[in-house]
């Protein structure tokens, strides 16, 4: 396919096709979008996939997964919850939600993963859990986190927002690990439109996920499985209206089909980025290996101040590019009474290139042609 020089190209984007139409129109046409059984074979499908016994509760967004996901280990007010800087503000809202504080962390320079020393140095006696964060779909870092976890008596929720389809160990993420939560929004590996979903062994929170979706209503998951509601009921802890719908499960179990297709696109063009970008001035590329990983974003670290107006020079020849992500100590709700030097260093550095299953080689040799021509020429 060859691409039209002067045609935007967009940073990230959703896929969907006809199949995606088509199963929506289905849900439509049964005249139930709430959450029934679309969303139960989604999820069933969802462990398969993963290959995994483990359940898996589907939610309206990866920010609700990960707020119940804290929520359900009793998480609140006067806790600390270990996070690094450099996530999506996602992060630190699902944690200070429940009335705890996120505790900010240094992330290393060559993955932007959570630093394990830093994190360890603040740890109080209030702290209760850890959120590494699967920055741009790598793992590495992972196993030094569940040791911290170990050493300290810690609880982990994975914020694997980035890294559905992604290999840790010996399986896919979700299918091991403490509490593991995703994202389906719109640009995700697979979207769901918007959406999300928990995966954990610990049956205590499963429970816990399946109900507080439901505004805590007792047994309604079952009851709307099985295509009826719970008219009357109990209520035990607070709940919250962060279930998926049909409609959104639909989408979702149409793009899970296509997840290995757009697995090796984004992996390819990965790679091709990373080949192409090897030696280019004032680029570092960072630490990751796309052999298994399915990439979400493509960050670069631009040092000698050039990030500003590298952006600039792609926007001026039609390239989107993103900021993944400004540290979040630094906003004001969350701000720190410490510095984090690598966080900060990152906010300033990090730039995202195009990443999509329809970005095109042609698209792609534009992309590297540009960030060249301004890295190797200009100034
Ligand atoms: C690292 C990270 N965590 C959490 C989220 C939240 O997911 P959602 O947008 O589905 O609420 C996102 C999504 O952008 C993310 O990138």
């Amino acid at each position: 396919m060859t691409s039209d020089t002067n045609a935007i190209i967009r940073l990230s984007r959703s896929v969907i096709g006809e199949e995606e139409k088509a199963a929506v129109v289905r849900v439509l046409d049964r005249a139930f979008l709430g959450m029934g059984s679309e969303v139960q074979n989604f999820e069933r499908e969802l462990a398969a996939y993963m290959d995994t016994d483990r359940p898996v509760h589907c939610v309206n967004t990866g920010t609700s997964a990960l707020h119940l996901a804290v929520e359900a280990l009793g998480i609140g007010p006067g806790d600390e919850v270990l996070v690094p800087s450099i996530t999506y503000v996602a992060s630190f809202q699902a944690i200070s939600a429940t009335g705890a504080t996120p505790v900010a962390c240094e992330v290393r320079g060559d993955t932007a993963y959570i630093d394990v020393d830093d994190a360890a140095r603040r740890v109080t006696s209030r702290t209760r859990a850890i959120m590494p964060v699967h920055y741009a779909s790598s793992v590495k870092g992972i196993d030094d986190v569940y040791n911290l976890a170990r050493a300290k008596g810690l609880r982990v929720i994975e914020d694997a927002a980035h890294a559905f389809g992604c290999r840790v160990g010996n399986g896919l993420v979700g299918a091991s690990g403490d509490i593991v939560c995703f994202s389906f929004d719109g640009i995700k590996n697979i979207t769901s439109g918007e959406g999300g979903a928990v995966v954990t062994g610990d049956a205590d929170v499963a429970r816990y996920v399946a109900t507080a979706r439901l505004l805590a209503v007792e047994n309604d998951t079952e009851k709307r499985f099985s295509g009826e509601r719970s008219w009357v009921f109990d209520v035990l802890h607070q709940g919250h209206r962060h279930h998926m719908s049909d409609i959104m499960a639909a989408i979702g179990r149409a793009q899970l089909k296509k997840i290995d297709q757009f697995g090796e696109i984004r992996r390819n063009l990965a790679r091709g980025y990373q080949a192409a970008l090897a030696d280019t001035a004032d680029l570092t590329l960072l630490d990751y290996e796309y052999t298994t990983a399915i990439p979400h974003i493509f960050p670069v670290r631009i040092g000698n101040g050039r990030r500003d107006g590298l952006m600039d020079h792609l926007r001026a020849n039609q390239i989107q590019c993103g900021l993944h992500y400004g540290p979040n100590h630094l906003l004001t709700y969350f701000r720190t009474d410490y510095a984090l030097p690598i966080a900060e260093t990152l906010g300033r550095e990090l730039l995202s290139l195009p990443l999509h299953p329809l970005v095109t080689d042609d698209d792609q040799r534009r992309i590297v042609a540009t960030v060249k021509d301004y890295l190797n020429n200009h100034g």
